[in-house]
């Protein structure tokens, strides 16, 4: 989250997507890192499962993945080694919260890139990475909770809610993956042409709730408290300190506000 200039990937502005979907896989970012080296280079491939049986959450959680009720997708594409993907994952939560406000809902965002409704976990974000040969795939997983039912979400370690169980309204999971995937493959192009100033603001405005919230964070196994006070220009997160010093943290996971 250090460099401002955009990260360059031009066979990405525009690119095609390539869906591949599973009617079981036990995690679909799994799958992904295994077979990269099978996927096509200079495109984008969306895979997506109907279920998951080892959904994978961050910080080694797991994520609940029932049958027939969710969408589990992850997106995977190629850059060269050094490309700075650090903002990927909130590009992708930004396009969470485009192709959900489509279907009327107001999402926020948890700093880095948890999508919050109604004060409760509704999707969640994993990126990772593997090199093949000389290249970078980067897997960027997204779980978003379309149709679970309250007795499923309650086996969620934090409060978590579903479209459904906000409005008691059944959603088309299929139709939810072709929202997100237009808006993620528009932002996608955006961010390899222009980095990530054309979203920032979006994406601060969805953090604006937790400004001034005291927070617990953790950061590289390290634990901290202090005030949430501002998400900088590169994505960044700024927490004050109870001696009053500001630090800045570029990866971590808001514990408890
Ligand atoms: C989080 O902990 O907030 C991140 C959750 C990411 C879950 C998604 S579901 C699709 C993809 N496959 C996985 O195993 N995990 C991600």
């Amino acid at each position: 989250m250090k460099h401002i200039s955009p990260p360059k990937a031009s066979h990405l502005i525009k690119a095609e997507v390539n869906h591949l979907h599973f009617s079981v896989l036990d995690s679909t970012n799994a799958w992904a890192k295994r077979n990269a080296d099978r996927l096509e280079p200079a495109k984008i491939t969306m895979i997506t499962a109907s279920q998951q049986t080892e959904g994978k959450g961050r910080l080694k959680r797991v994520w609940q993945s029932p049958p027939d009720c969710n969408l589990y997708a992850s997106f995977c594409f190629f850059v060269s080694l050094k490309t700075d993907v650090s903002n990927i994952g909130q590009v992708m939560a930004v396009s969470a919260v485009e192709a959900l406000k489509e279907l009327d809902f107001k999402i926020d965002l948890k700093w880095p890139n948890d999508l919050i409704l109604q004060n409760k976990k509704v999707g969640g974000i994993l990126c990772e990475t593997t090199a093949i040969d000389d290249l970078l795939c980067v897997i960027v997983g997204i779980g978003l909770n379309i149709n679970m039912e309250s007795d499923e979400l309650k086996k969620i370690d934090q409060p978590a809610t579903s479209l459904f169980d906000s409005g008691n309204r059944q959603f088309n999971v299929d139709e939810v993956a072709v929202l997100l995937k237009k808006a993620f493959q528009n932002n996608l192009g955006i961010y390899f042409k222009e980095g990530f100033s054309p979203f920032y603001q979006t994406y601060r405005d969805l953090n604006a709730s937790l400004v001034g919230k005291q927070i617990d964070f953790q950061s590289h196994n390290k634990l901290w408290q202090g005030g949430f006070k501002s998400v900088l220009e590169d994505g960044s997160l700024e927490i004050k300190l109870p001696s009053g010093e500001s630090k800045i943290f570029t990866a971590g996971e808001i514990l408890k506000k």
